[in-house]
């Protein structure tokens, strides 16, 4: 059965989803071959003929839940240095979206330019900073995602964003709610692209609503392991709420804080608008600007949240932070050269 390989499984993956709006591993597009394998056996394809080769059996099976690997290993089979499905783990060896992959690249070796330092580390028994949250085996893909999406439409809600778990961490939802093609200013991300393949992980085809200009259901989401670091102006563990509106944080503002708001040597919207490559913010009417060309009129309701600073999955530089002075494309480590690169998308100083 170890003669099974990776050949031939584009085909294999791709027409269990078919061309549909978005997330796959859900719904028609979840294939159980894919992931799982009845007697730990498979001499030949799922075709009459034999042939429709699948995911390789790993080599220390059986295993639990009639894998067909351990967790991570079975979802890298497919989402490392492959063509048909989008690449997770350091540099991207497989399709290559135009302007970098909005998640970024997970580490796993502690080898450069992945070093454990860079974001998430698969394997990983540590505590998540800011919280409790620990995962004695390691940290693996689907205490983030979940393995068979949640089914049922995915146009609007219901199924989370990426498919990611409604619970990380054990806290419950409400999740990460997006839209496909036409942007619903109720859902929390918009994604412009329909289609799979590369460029529907994008970072410039990824926007996000502001449904809640006291939230961020992506901040929430984040907090559900790193507890401490997300709520909104009113909360005591954010900043100091018996003092002036939006002013005197405790932890920088991932919700309830608009650019410019308070004015002086405060964040600005005159420095971020005069950027032509700005970072993620939660806008509530939709209106992101132009990628690439300084914005006027840009709205006084604009807020960060962790997308702003951090790639989700990491990057190369040490805390997934992106380096992006706003000057030229960035990419997903940045453009810039330090950190202080993304402070100056919007603030004065320096
Ligand atoms: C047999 C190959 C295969 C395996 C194994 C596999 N995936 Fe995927 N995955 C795909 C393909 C194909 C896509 C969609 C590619 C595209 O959009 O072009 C995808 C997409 C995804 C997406 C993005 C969903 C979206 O459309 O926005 C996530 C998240 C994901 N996979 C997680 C996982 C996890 C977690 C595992 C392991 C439990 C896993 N995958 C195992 C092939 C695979
Ligand atoms: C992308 C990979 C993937 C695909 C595709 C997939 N599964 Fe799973 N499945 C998993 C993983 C990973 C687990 C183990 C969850 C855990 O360790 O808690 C699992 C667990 C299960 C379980 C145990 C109960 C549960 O939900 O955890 C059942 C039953 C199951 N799968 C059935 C199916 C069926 C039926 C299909 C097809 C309709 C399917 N799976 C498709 C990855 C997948
Ligand atoms: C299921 C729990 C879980 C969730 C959800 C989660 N994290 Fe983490 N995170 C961890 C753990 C555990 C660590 C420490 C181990 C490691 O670095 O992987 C960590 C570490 C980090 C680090 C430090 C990385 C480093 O190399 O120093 C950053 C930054 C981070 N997380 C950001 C985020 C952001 C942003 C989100 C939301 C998109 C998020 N995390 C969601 C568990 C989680
Ligand atoms: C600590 C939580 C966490 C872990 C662990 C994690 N992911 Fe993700 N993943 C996310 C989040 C959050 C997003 C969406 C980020 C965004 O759009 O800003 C995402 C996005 C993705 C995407 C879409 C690609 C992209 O660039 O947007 C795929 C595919 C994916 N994850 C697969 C995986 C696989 C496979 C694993 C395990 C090898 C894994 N993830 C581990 C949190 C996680
Ligand atoms: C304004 C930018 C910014 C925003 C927004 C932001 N972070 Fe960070 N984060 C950083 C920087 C920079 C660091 C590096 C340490 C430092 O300078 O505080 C960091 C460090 C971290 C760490 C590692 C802490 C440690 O003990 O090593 C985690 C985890 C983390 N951030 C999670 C989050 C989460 C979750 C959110 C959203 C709820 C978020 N961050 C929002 C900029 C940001
Ligand atoms: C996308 C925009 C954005 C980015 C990038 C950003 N900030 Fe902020 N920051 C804000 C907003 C909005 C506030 C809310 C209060 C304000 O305007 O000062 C804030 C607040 C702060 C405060 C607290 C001010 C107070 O009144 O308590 C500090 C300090 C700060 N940021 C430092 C940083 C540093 C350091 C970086 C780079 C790691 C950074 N910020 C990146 C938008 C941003």
């Amino acid at each position: 059965m170890r003669k099974l390989l990776l050949v031939g499984i584009a085909a294999f993956a791709l027409l269990a989803g078919g061309a549909i709006a978005g997330d796959y591993h859900t719904g028609a597009s979840l294939n159980c071959a894919e992931c799982h394998v009845m007697h730990y056996s498979q001499t030949h394809g799922y075709n009459s003929d034999g042939s429709g080769i699948t995911t390789p059996l790993g080599g220390s099976g059986p295993y639990h839940f009639l894998l067909r690997n351990e967790i991570n290993a079975l979802c890298l089979s497919c989402h490392d240095n492959q063509t048909y499905a989008p690449d997770v783990l350091a540099a991207n060896g497989g399709n290559v979206p135009t302007n970098g992959r909005q998640a970024g690249a997970l580490n796993r070796d502690n080898t450069a330019p992945y070093y454990d330092a860079t974001g998430h580390t698969l394997g990983s028994t540590d505590a998540a900073p800011g919280g409790t949250w620990s995962n004695a085996d390691g940290l693996n893909c689907i205490n983030c995602h979940q393995q068979h999406g949640y089914g049922g439409s995915v146009a609007v809600g219901n199924n989370p964003y990426r498919n990611l778990l409604y619970s990380a961490g054990g806290t419950a939802g409400p999740g990460v709610s997006y839209s496909v093609g036409t942007n619903v200013l109720t859902t929390d991300v918009f994604e412009t692209s329909a289609g799979y393949g590369g460029d529907h992980y994008d970072i410039q085809n990824v926007a996000f609503n502001e449904p809640d200009e006291t939230a961020s259901a992506y901040g929430a989401w984040c907090q559900g392991c790193h507890t401490n670091f997300h709520g909104s102006s009113a909360d005591a563990n954010m900043r100091n709420t018996t003092a002036a509106t939006q002013e005197e944080w405790y932890r920088h503002p991932t919700a309830d804080a608009q650019i410019g708001f308070v004015g002086g040597g405060h964040s600005n919207l005159g420095v971020y608008s005069a950027h032509a490559y700005r970072v993620h913010v939660m806008s509530p009417t939709g209106d992101w600007g132009t990628w690439g060309t300084a914005w006027t009129g840009a709205p006084a309701d604009l807020t960060p949240s962790c997308m702003s600073c951090h790639k989700a999955h990491g990057n190369q530089n040490a805390f997934g932070i992106i380096w992006a002075t706003g000057a030229a494309n960035w990419g997903e480590n940045g453009d810039g050269t330090t950190y202080k690169d993304l402070c100056g998308q919007c603030h004065v100083q320096g």
